[in-house]
Order: C-alpha cells, then sequence, then structure tokens
C-alpha cells in the first residue's frame, strides 16, 4: 500500500517537475524555436522565435498592431486575420469575435501564441505606424484629476496623424510596474505641428500608466509611444456635427476643433462638454477662443453635480440629459463622442433613439 502512495506521488511529483520545466522552456528557452510569420501573402515575411503572443512578437519586429489595454485581453482591438497557425480559438478571445470574424480567421493577437509557422493578415496601414523617442517638454495638472503632457518629438522628428487618433503610450518599469506596458492616448493637439504632441491622462487610482504620469515622470524625461491608430476622425460631409466630451474624453474633440479651424470648416457644430462640477472644467479659455474661429460653433458646458460656490448659471445635468433636450431629431446629423464607457453607452442608445444612425456616431471608450 506504501509502494502504491510513494509510486503515485513519485508519478505526480514528475509531472509537476516536467510542467515547470516546459513552462520555463516556453518562456525562456524559444521552445517553438524558428518560427516564419508570412504577413499579406508574401508582403512581408518574419522570422522570429516562438512562445511570445503574436502582439509582442510582431511589435519587437516593428509592426504595431492596435491595442489598448496593452495585451491584457480586455479591449478586444488587438484583432488580425491568422489564416494559418493560430491553433483553436481560446474562451478569452471569443467575448470579442462576431460569428462572421470567427469564420474570417480574426483572432486576438494579445491571446495567441507564436508556436510554429504562421500566415497573417492585416491592414497595410498598420506597416505605416512608427515608435518614437519624445522628450517631456511640460507636464502640468489641468484638474485635480487630469494632467496635460506635451511630448517634443526626437526621433523621428515628426508625427503624421488624423486628429482624433490616438498614441499607445510605453511605460517603462518602475516601482509599481514590474515590466513595461502600453496604454492608449488620445493626441489633444493639432496635426499642424507635427514636431509635438499633447496628452490629456486623468488618474486612475492605482492604475499603471496613470500613476506613472502623475507621479513618476517629470519634465525632461525621455518616453516612447507607437502610434497613430484609430478611426475615430471628422467625417467629410455636410452634416450637422454633435461633439461630445467629459474629463480628458475632451482630448481628441480638442484636435478636431483646431482642424475645423484651421481648415475653415463652418458645418453647424454643438460641442457638449460635461463634468461633476465646475473645479472639474479645463480648457474653456481655448474652447472659447475656438467659438470665434469657427462660425459654425456652439458650446454648451454641463454640469452634472454643481456645488454651492460654482454659482452655475449653465446646463444642469450629464450630457444625456442636454442631448435629449437640444436634439429634437437626428435627421442630418452625425455625433462623436469621446470618454469614460458609461457616458458612451448611454449617449450612443439615445442619439440612436433619436434617429442618429449607428454608423454615424463615432466614439472611443477610454477603457
Ligand atoms: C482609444 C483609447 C483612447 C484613450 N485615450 C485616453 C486619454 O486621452 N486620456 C486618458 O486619461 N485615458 C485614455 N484612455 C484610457 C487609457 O488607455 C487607460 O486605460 C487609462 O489611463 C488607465 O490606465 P492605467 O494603466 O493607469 O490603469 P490600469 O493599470 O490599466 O488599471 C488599473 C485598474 O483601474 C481600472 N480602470 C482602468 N481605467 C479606468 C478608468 N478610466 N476609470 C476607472 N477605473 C479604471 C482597471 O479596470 C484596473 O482595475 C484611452 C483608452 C482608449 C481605448
Ligand atoms: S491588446 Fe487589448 S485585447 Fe489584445
Amino acid at each position: 500500500m506504501n509502494l502504491l502512495v510513494l509510486s503515485i506521488a513519485a508519478l505526480s511529483g514528475l509531472g509537476a517537475l516536467l510542467a515547470f520545466l516546459l513552462e520555463v522552456a516556453d518562456s525562456y528557452l524559444g521552445f517553438y524555436g524558428e518560427c516564419h510569420i508570412d504577413i499579406n501573402e508574401g508582403e512581408r515575411e518574419l522570422v522570429v522565435h516562438g512562445g511570445e503572443s503574436l502582439l509582442s512578437t510582431l511589435m519587437e519586429q516593428g509592426i504595431f498592431i492596435p491595442s489598448a489595454c496593452g495585451g491584457r485581453g480586455s479591449c478586444g482591438y488587438c484583432r488580425v486575420k491568422v489564416h494559418e497557425g493560430g491553433g483553436p480559438l481560446l474562451p478569452t478571445e471569443t467575448p470579442w469575435l462576431e460569428p462572421e470574424e470567427v469564420k474570417d480567421n480574426v483572432r486576438i493577437s494579445c491571446q495567441i501564441k507564436v508556436r510554429g509557422n504562421m500566415y497573417i493578415e492585416i491592414p497595410p496601414e498598420l506597416f505605416l505606424i512608427k515608435e518614437f523617442r519624445s522628450r517631456v517638454e511640460a507636464l502640468y495638472d489641468l484638474t485635480d484629476q487630469i494632467k496635460e503632457l506635451r511630448l517634443r518629438l526626437i526621433e523621428p522628428d515628426t508625427i503624421t496623424f488624423k486628429p482624433g487618433q490616438y498614441i499607445q503610450f510605453q511605460v517603462p518599469e518602475y516601482k509599481e510596474c514590474p515590466e513595461s506596458v502600453y496604454r492608449a492616448y488620445s493626441i489633444a493637439s493639432t496635426a499642424n505641428e507635427p514636431d509635438g504632441i499633447t496628452l490629456m491622462v486623468t488618474k486612475v487610482p492605482g492604475g499603471l500608466a496613470t500613476t506613472y504620469i502623475h507621479e513618476v515622470l517629470k519634465e525632461g524625461d525621455e518616453v516612447a509611444f507607437n502610434g497613430p491608430y484609430g478611426d475615430f476622425y471628422l467625417r467629410d460631409s455636410d452634416r450637422e456635427i454633435m461633439l461630445v466630451a467629459t474629463g480628458s474624453g475632451l482630448a481628441p474633440i480638442m484636435s478636431i476643433l483646431h482642424q475645423m479651424a484651421e481648415e475653415g470648416i463652418s458645418r453647424k457644430t454643438t460641442l457638449i462638454f460635461g463634468a461633476r462640477q465646475k473645479k472639474n472644467l479645463f480648457y474653456l479659455e481655448e474652447i472659447e477662443a475656438f467659438k470665434k474661429r469657427i462660425p459654425g460653433l456652439e458650446v454648451i458646458l454641463a454640469l452634472s453635480s454643481p456645488e454651492e460656490e460654482d454659482r452655475w448659471q449653465g446646463e444642469r445635468g450629464r450630457v444625456t440629459d442636454v442631448l435629449e433636450k437640444i436634439v429634437k431629431n437626428g435627421a442630418n446629423k452625425e455625433a462623436y463622442l469621446c470618454g469614460n464607457p458609461a457616458m458612451v453607452e448611454a449617449t450612443v442608445e439615445l442619439l440612436t433613439k433619436k434617429g442618429i444612425p449607428e454608423e454615424l456616431i463615432f466614439y472611443d471608450k477610454f477603457t
């Protein structure tokens, strides 16, 4: 009996040891050896060491796939078509994929590992995404929760982007963050000054990137980012424009307002900027200046919980309360929304009920 127990224990121990060795081999020794990745039927051919996620393998080779959550499987942005070598669909991928996408071999590239030769397909414009080195030119408080971060480019020394797009900021290792991570931040500045970009960053308690930006980063430091990404940009049409922002969601909207002022776009436009209290509003002088430069622009500031001392004369309520009041119907309108997911979801629901087709409502959710 004792012999049987001992044998079972020895076998389990051996199994555990083998699993451990496999894990070590997988992580450190490039266990899958040399793998070939064919991108877009020969447009690029990569020879890489297997074992890492497809997303980070591509990134190491200078091919940047949108990945707003930095590879944690919580944004669903890092879609890539994997026609061969992707292995079976994983449970961590299915929440992000429609049945049609599964049929088209779309995969969540941060979740699948490179384990052998692969044939993948990516939009060719992703080859244009670059990695930038930059220096912190200015970093200061816009409110007690939001900082403005101005980056001057070092290499490459200019960036081309569409107003409304975002970059992925690289957070280096620091005390709270044992390995480097990436997070998405929208560009707030004009595309006409391509030697730098401005970001607006809201502090998230315990957040890796925002703690770094709010508490560790200093003027003069060097930081890296890649981009630009995203399809949140002003469509060329004659429709009336609804711009809706809360908090640092104002960032891409500011970039779009710069574009409208610079290109003389005079379409009827309403900006609704919402916050809880007056102390949470910012950039009011810049917004006022845009009213003079953009003939069709009307601005509505709304506070959801103004304090007594705010002596608030403007709109009260959430941005959805304002929209409920001012949008009579959705005819000939398009909307651009940016801010926290709850605001974006509630606003999409309201505007579609008012008759703005879903395909004319563009948004970035700050997940
Ligand atoms: C396309 C896009 C553009 C974005 N642009 C901006 C921008 O211009 N400015 C900006 O400030 N942010 C922006 N974000 C959000 C940003 O990418 C990060 O998710 C955010 O800054 C939190 O990162 P973190 O590393 O500090 O927190 P994490 O370490 O990722 O998260 C820490 C914890 O906080 C939770 N959490 C994460 N975000 C929030 C939140 N907003 N509120 C409450 N809890 C949260 C997480 O679930 C986690 O439990 C954007 C996101 C996307 C997808
Ligand atoms: S990077 Fe966010 S799900 Fe893959």
